[in-house]
């Protein structure tokens, strides 16, 4: 009971979102740095120039980690600071800082996972038709080869794509994410089955290239759908709403997640985006299913459904009242307990919690300290589904806070914050916020104290 002993607890970021440094080291142009230049399209005009300066300060914020004592912590790699132009030449520099970083996660006892892609797509990529193009699968696997080939002794965690439908959807069908794209379904499948080829073969070079043990994820995003009341009825309506496609968009699971885990795209969305489907060539799904050692998902929140009168799933309103996040999310922690039972009914993995977190009101008090009890109660509510899954037997490794320090908000600018880790963005400050101290008593205890009240 509890957590297994070997669970995972950690914390993420990406790339563009702390690192700064945007213009240094010989780092390329990536989509968000070409999007933060376009008027309005980030909240404030605020940009990723800066951000948390993680760039220069890793190695402080390596050391903060160890003082929230973090087991794993989840970095994103840029594509374009490692490969200017995307593909050919090879930014030493670059490359270096990850290697840099890598070092010092492991000097202060924090395993990395790597994910090779968070979003920031190199520029010079996006002007030869980017991931509309074929052949960016072939770029991703050779820059997933630089990176594998240089950092594979000490990292065995890999993680190939963020949330594909996020930078699909956001990106190329409604706009307000890098590159900013408003492209026709056709195109956004198209974008969308050249993202899962990419994921397939950067896997195989993983693979190919590992110089030590490796484990190999995946993290989308999951849309979870929950039992409006625990009965069979509701609890099937809700698996059946979670795996089916609806709409002609991508707001789904199983378009990104099928044809990696099972080697298929499902049946009813091949209906309903008809003759929107790209031409698929004869190994394509072979390619796209590779074998993976975990099931990564991030989940925030979910949606309760119920089965309505004609036997279909019905998702029902929220509750009036209901508490929401700074970014305007339900709370409905049942999320980390529903997802992960009907993710690893449906693909059979050991589930990873890639990222779970909330976007709260932090500011430095009076005290001179951060006091967030609504962000330690929201992840103690999370952790205990979580917990409560893998009690009944969901095989779950691990559970990763979005995010280790607050950071650039994509379209949001600095708007929001998620972090554990309160950066002051004049000063580069930072403050471990009550929640990181939470959660450093809950990773001592493997989880054994979380049954403690405690709010801040
Ligand atoms: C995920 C992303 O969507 O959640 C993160 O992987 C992001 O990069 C986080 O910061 C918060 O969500 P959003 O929608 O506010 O960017």
């Amino acid at each position: 009971m509890g957590f297994p002993k070997d669970f995972v607890w950690g914390a993420a970021a990406s790339s563009y979102q702390i690192e700064g440094a945007a213009y240094e080291g010989g780092k390329g142009l990536s989509v968000w740095d070409m999007m933060c230049r376009k008027p309005g399209a980030i909240w404030e005009g605020n940009t990723g120039d800066v951000a948390c300066d993680h760039y220069h300060r890793y190695k402080e914020d390596a050391a903060l980690m160890k003082e929230v004592g973090l087991g794993a912590y989840r970095f994103s790699i840029s594509w374009p600071r490692v490969m200017p132009e995307g593909t050919a030449k090879v930014n030493t520099e670059g490359l270096a800082f990850y290697d840099k970083l890598v070092d010092e996660l492991l000097a202060n006892d924090i395993e990395p996972y790597a994910a090779l892609f968070h979003w920031d797509f190199p520029y010079e990529l996006y002007c030869r038709g980017g991931w509309l193009n074929r052949q960016s699968c072939d770029w991703f696997a050779e820059y997933a080869g630089v990176v594998v080939e240089k950092l594979s002794d000490r990292v065995s965690n890999w993680i190939t794509l963020n949330e594909p439908k996020c930078f699909v959807g956001f990106g190329h069908s409604n706009g307000t994410y890098a590159p900013g794209l408003k492209l026709p379904l056709s195109d956004v499948l198209l974008v969308a089955h050249n993202v899962l080829l990419a994921h397939g073969k950067a896997v195989q070079v993983i693979r190919s290239k590992s110089k030590g043990e490796c484990r190999v994820g995946y993290a989308p995003v999951g849309v979870v759908k929950m039992p409006a009341v625990e009965n069979e009825a509701d609890i099937k309506a809700s698996r059946e709403a979670m795996f089916s496609i609806e709409g002609k968009n991508c707001w789904n699971n199983t378009w990104w997640m099928d044809p990696v885990f099972l080697g298929r795209y499902p049946e009813d969305g091949l209906k309903v985006y008809g003759t929107d489907v790209p031409k698929i060539g004869p190994t394509d799904m072979e390619t796209i299913c590779q074998p993976l050692d975990f099931f990564g998902v991030n989940i925030y929140y979910g949606s309760e459904v119920r089965m309505g009168k004609e036997g279909r799933p019905q998702e029902i309103p929220k509750p009036i009242g209901r508490g929401l996040t700074m970014r305007d999310w339900s709370i409905t922690e049942s999320a980390l307990y529903w997802g992960p039972k009907f993710f690893y009914e449906r693909y059979k993995k050991p589930v990873i919690i890639t990222e779970n977190g909330m976007a709260n009101v932090d500011w430095v008090a009076l005290d001179g300290r951060v006091h967030d009890p609504q962000r330690i109660d929201f992840l103690q509510r999370h952790l205990r589904a979580l917990r409560k899954a893998g009690e009944e037997g969901v095989d779950v490794r691990g559970y990763f806070i979005w995010s280790i320090m607050d950071n650039f908000e994509w379209a949001l600018g600095f708007s929001k914050r998620f972090g554990l880790i309160y950066v002051d963005y004049n000063t580069q400050q930072r403050i471990l916020k009550d929640s990181a101290y939470w959660y450093r008593d809950i990773i001592a205890s493997n989880g054994d104290t979380l049954d403690e009240a405690r709010h801040g």
